[in-house]
């Protein structure tokens, strides 16, 4: 089992000699390497069993840092940046030629974020080199938000998990691709649209919710997957088609009499989409690990985080695996 605890002088001594530490961000936790390290970077595909063409996110800890990860960042970046970043945004950018091309999976262009968690932000500060980092569980699970969870999937496989608490988003980031001052949504996540419409034009027909979506590889339409088979829509009329003890259940807020009530998860009793994002991916776990045979979950309203819950809900759900 992998040691779990604060100590970042810990942590910078494993990074540095090119070995994993999974570390908590405000999202989800990742499983960072030197992003400039070949040889590390492949422990962690190793370790998640991910596909090679699956590009991984860089994170660092300052703006002024990303001109050695991008080669030339737009000024509508540096906009985006310094209004959400530390925060749930990755922005793809054109790659700078010291990012191995194992990192972006051979294209051209890298994914970069700097994540809004203390603990990660000081370790990033005082490494010489920025991280990659895919969320930190086994490839097409879902995403860890505790240090626990880290452990219970990959504790076998890594060093150290730095534990900075449960995970305050609970979603992984929004990513976005600039097109001249228009913006793509390559990956739904924890930064509202709406949030970015404040600053930016976001293309509406490009937001990209599917599974053809080759602008973010490894946005596949099976992917958050807990084992349980889940069964997404109108959690009453589902139950009329099922046996109520042998379901789980997550909803917003509404709790049904029939199900056990141990079988049950509200995201969040006051309807608040926020919560509910930070609460989804521990729920899922949650019902996974109980004796039932489907989990029923139920549409978010379409708006703020409501919608990145949905895309989450939806690769939970498809059966086309
Ligand atoms: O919140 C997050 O983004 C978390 C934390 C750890 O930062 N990380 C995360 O990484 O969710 P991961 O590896 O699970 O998802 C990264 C996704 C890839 O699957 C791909 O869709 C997209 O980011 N991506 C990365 N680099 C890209 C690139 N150069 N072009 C297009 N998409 C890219
Ligand atoms: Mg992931």
């Amino acid at each position: 089992m992998a040691d779990i605890g604060t100590d970042l002088q810990r942590a910078i001594t494993v990074l540095t000699q090119g070995d994993l530490v999974a570390i908590p961000t405000e999202t989800v936790y990742g499983l960072a390497a030197n992003a400039y390290d070949e040889k590390a970077v492949v422990k962690i595909f190793e370790a998640k069993n991910r596909p090679a063409f699956d590009p991984l996110i860089v994170h660092t800890h300052s703006v002024s840092e990303v001109s050695n990860i991008a080669r030339e960042v737009p000024d509508v970046a540096y906009t985006l940046a310094e209004r959400f970043w530390p925060g749930p945004l990755t922005l793809i950018l054109p790659k700078a030629k010291h990012i191995p091309l194992l990192v972006t999976s051979g294209h051209d262009s890298v994914g970069v974020r700097i994540p809004n968690h203390p603990l990660t932000l000081d370790l990033l500060r005082q490494l010489p080199f920025p991280v990659a980092a895919p969320s930190a569980n086994p490839f097409g699970y879902v995403s860890p938000t505790t240090a626990q969870h880290v452990q219970d999937q990959l504790g076998d496989r890594i060093p150290y998990i730095l534990d900075g608490g449960a995970c305050d988003v609970g979603i992984e980031s929004t990513i976005i691709r600039l097109n001249g001052n228009e913006v793509e949504v390559l990956r739904l996540g924890g930064l509202a649209v709406e949030e970015l419409e404040e600053v930016v034009h976001v293309s509406k027909a490009k937001i990209k919710t599917s599974s053809s979506n080759p602008a973010a590889p490894g946005m596949l339409s099976s992917h958050y997957s807990p084992r349980k088979k889940v069964l997404l829509g109108d959690i009453s009329e589902n139950l009329l088609k099922t046996d109520p003890a042998r379901v789980g259940v997550i909803s917003l807020q509404e709790i049904f009499p029939e199900v056990p009530r141990e079988q049950q998860i509200q995201l969040s009793a006051s309807g608040d989409l926020s919560e509910a994002a930070r609460s989804l991916f521990s729920a899922l776990r949650t019902l996974d690990a109980q004796p039932i045979d489907l989990i029923l979950a139920e549409p978010m309203p379409e708006h703020g985080l409501g919608l990145a819950i949905n895309d989450r809900l939806q690769r939970a759900s498809y059966q086309g695996k």
